[in-house]
């Protein structure tokens, strides 16, 4: 989690996006920067992929080019967000160092003629970035328009883990800080198991294509190990950069999108956090998606504002099906990132690339240039944002953690797990959805966070979880919260080890139950749970069932059918002053609504009667609340609710209608009683 917070001076609400001159004659130069002007565009990320252009051959370079940008950008009012190209090396580089290109697990190098860095752990590369680093802050640490620096692109994609022998050899050195000895890690890894036992450290390798199945523990470590490597290059280009600049820096995390990174460790490495997000276009509902990794930026950012550094106006290019976005679709899902704490809204790209693998992604400037709905739309959205202003700097409050760990995805995701049907992502979507639809707020956070100041706390996937991130959630629990804990959670420890006591032991006293088999069901076989306090309201689930032993907590629910018939499915216990919730099956979504009331009951915690597809987010400052109102449905909707609507500037008194696809943002007076618009 962030601790710092240092934000980009730039005034109001950023606003702009990724901008490739270089594509581009310069006099089209010309023609940009008076159309961001016409659309009110006040920063832009610079610089991204010119490595190339800018260091010719090596230690040569060229700044000019790029010096004419920044000063024209400078001289029309737009800041800069200055980019180092390290996700893009030139061919000069790989020329001069094949050694330093990445191999893939099944082991094939990669050639050049696409991007992605070189091998994280080539020295040759280390040494690249550092210097184009350097050379990038001696020039422009002091050029006024430079306001921020973006580091690299999206670490983690297309290039993670590397099995190069460069890798293998890091990773060997890795593992002998991590552990000290051979023993300490034939026993972290389970080596009796298989024969894998290890006698010097040469034998190790990065877990590379097997015959079967690799040993899980060692892929746990490999992926921690290459989080690490790249975080190392991070610093390593944070650091040059820092020798000559005071701005702050950043580098574009994509939360919810890529879970290759462990964006809690990276986050605490930036001044300011900043995320890209794209829908997913086969969802059908993708503004929750989109909030998802919203809350998640925002929670990484320590509760500051962040940065949306790059969506799209329109359709991306890379899915099976690139869906345009329908006509206010992009203001809402702005004003959605927005609305969950982003300060800066900006896109890839300004101005559409005619070449190129990406020329079918859409832009600020499309192909179609000014004559355009996108354009319209884009114009209208710098306006709306202008308006905002005041908004900036006011934070958002949640009162439900949901848990998110990197890690245990990265174990949990391995293969060899009891059912192909269980999946981290589904659980957490699950949960989060109930909660959105509920127009309750919700944090992520790790399970070794002080997580006392919320009501509720939900484990939707925790498959890892140590012994102590358990004892932590107990605490919690004996001092009053509520948790909820779904199936398959504190079943392995750091390692990919069985907790002693079986299969969620370290949450047992939390819980009061003992989870004595898991019994996946077949393919599309569903189940039913008997809801004990109103039959009625039975629940239809799914793909899991347990034999479940309580070992003091109270069944709220049994098994009808299946495997497990008769026993208990889901379990609700008084431990300390709290209450630990176990769901031991995959409800289905049409039954969340009646197992979270009770939850929320024990939370306290009360639910917004809201319109489907009506988001409504609260931002908070000292003296006044900002009601953000997203109709993402086909009906207008209606919000009771007194103050000013920011966009029009219209008063508003008692309710506020929001037509079907449109946004709203109220200015409310707080009220001294501490009365909230959403609880
Ligand atoms: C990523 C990259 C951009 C661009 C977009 C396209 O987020 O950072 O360079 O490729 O995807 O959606």
């Amino acid at each position: 989690m962030s601790e710092t917070n240092v934000w980009p001076a730039v005034a109001g609400i950023a606003y702009g996006g990724d901008y490739n001159p270089e594509q581009w004659p310069r006099e089209v130069w010309r023609d940009d920067v008076a159309r961001m002007r016409d659309a009110g565009v006040n920063l832009v990320s610079v610089g991204i992929f010119s490595w190339a252009l800018l260091e010719t051959s090596e230690g040569l370079f060229d700044f000019a080019w790029l010096d004419e940008v920044i000063d024209l950008l400078h001289e029309n009012g737009i800041a800069v967000d200055l980019g180092t190209p390290t996700a893009s090396p030139p061919a000069w580089f790989f020329a001069a160092h094949p050694g330093a290109r990445v191999q893939s697990r099944d082991g094939t190098v990669m050639g050049f003629g696409s991007r992605g860095m070189a091998s994280h752990s080539s020295e040759a590369y280390r040494t690249a970035i550092v210097r184009i680093a350097d050379a990038l802050a001696q020039r422009y640490a002091d050029h006024p328009a430079v306001v921020l620096w973006h580091v690299h692109n999206e670490y983690g994609a297309p290039v993670g883990e590397d099995y190069s022998e460069q890798s293998v050899q890091a990773f060997r050195s890795w593992l002998s800080a991590r552990y000290g000895s051979l023993d300490a890690l034939n026993a972290a890894w389970g080596t009796a198991f298989w024969g894998q036992h290890y006698t010097t450290w040469d034998h190790i390798g990065a877990p590379a294509a097997t015959p079967s199945v690799a040993n899980p523990a060692q892929r746990l470590d490999f992926a921690r190990f290459t989080d690490a490597r790249m975080r190392e290059c991070y610093v390593l280009e944070r650091d040059a950069i820092r020798a000559h600049a005071a701005q702050p820096i950043t580098t574009n995390f994509m939360a919810n999108q890529h879970w290759g990174v462990n964006l809690w460790a990276w986050a605490a490495e930036v001044d300011v956090v900043s995320n890209d997000h794209y829908l997913w276009a086969a969802d059908p509902e993708a503004e929750i998606g989109l909030a998802i990794a919203a809350d998640l930026t925002r929670s990484l950012a320590g509760g500051n504002p962040w940065i949306l550094m790059e969506h799209s106006t329109s359709a991306v290019n890379w899915q099976g099906r690139n869906i345009a976005k329908r006509p206010g679709e992009m203001a809402r899902n702005s004003l959605s990132h927005f609305g969950r704490g982003a300060d800066a809204i900006l896109f890839f790209q300004w101005r559409a690339s005619r070449s190129g693998a990406e020329k079918f992604h859409s832009a600020m400037l499309p192909h179609a240039g000014t004559e355009s709905r996108v354009w319209r739309e884009v114009v209208d959205l710098g306006a709306k944002l202008d308006r905002l202003a005041e908004v900036r700097d006011s934070r958002v409050t949640a009162d439900v953690a949901i848990l998110w760990d990197f890690e245990s995805f990265w174990a949990q995701d391995l293969e060899w797990r009891p059912s192909d049907d269980v999946s981290s992502r589904e659980r957490i979507r699950a949960y989060y959805e109930q909660l959105w639809r509920d127009g309750i707020t919700v944090d992520f956070a790790l399970p070794s966070h002080d997580l006392s100041r919320y009501a509720l706390v939900i484990a939707p996937a925790l498959y890892l979880l140590s012994t102590a991130d358990a004892a932590n959630l107990t605490r919690y629990v004996e001092r009053g919260g509520t948790l909820l804990v779904s199936f398959f959670s504190g079943i392995v420890d750091e390692n990919d080890r069985v907790h002693e006591g079986g299969f969620g032991a370290p949450l047992s006293q939390a819980l009061g139950v003992r989870v004595e088999e898991f019994l996946p069901l077949r393919e599309g076989v569903t189940s039913t749970l008997a809801w004990q306090a109103d039959p009625a309201q039975n629940l239809p689930a799914d793909i899991w069932q347990e034999a479940l032993a309580t070992t003091g907590a109270e069944i709220r629910a049994t098994y009808v059918n299946g495997p497990a018939a008769g026993g208990p499915a889901i379990t609700r216990h008084r431990h300390g002053s709290g209450t630990g919730w176990y769901v031991s099956t995959r409800v289905q979504n049409t039954g969340m609504r009646t197992l979270m009331s009770a939850v929320y009951e024990d939370a306290g915690i009360t639910p917004s009667d809201l319109p489907e597809r009506f988001e409504v987010i609260v931002r908070r400052s000292a003296d006044a609340d900002f009601v953000v109102a997203i109709n993402h449905g086909d009906a207008a909707a209606s919000l009771a609710v007194s103050g000013v609507e920011l966009l029009t500037g219209s008063g508003v008194s008692d309710s506020h209608d929001v037509p079907a696809g449109d946004v709203a943002v109220i200015r409310t007076t707080a009220p001294s009683g501490g009365e909230r618009i959403l609880p």
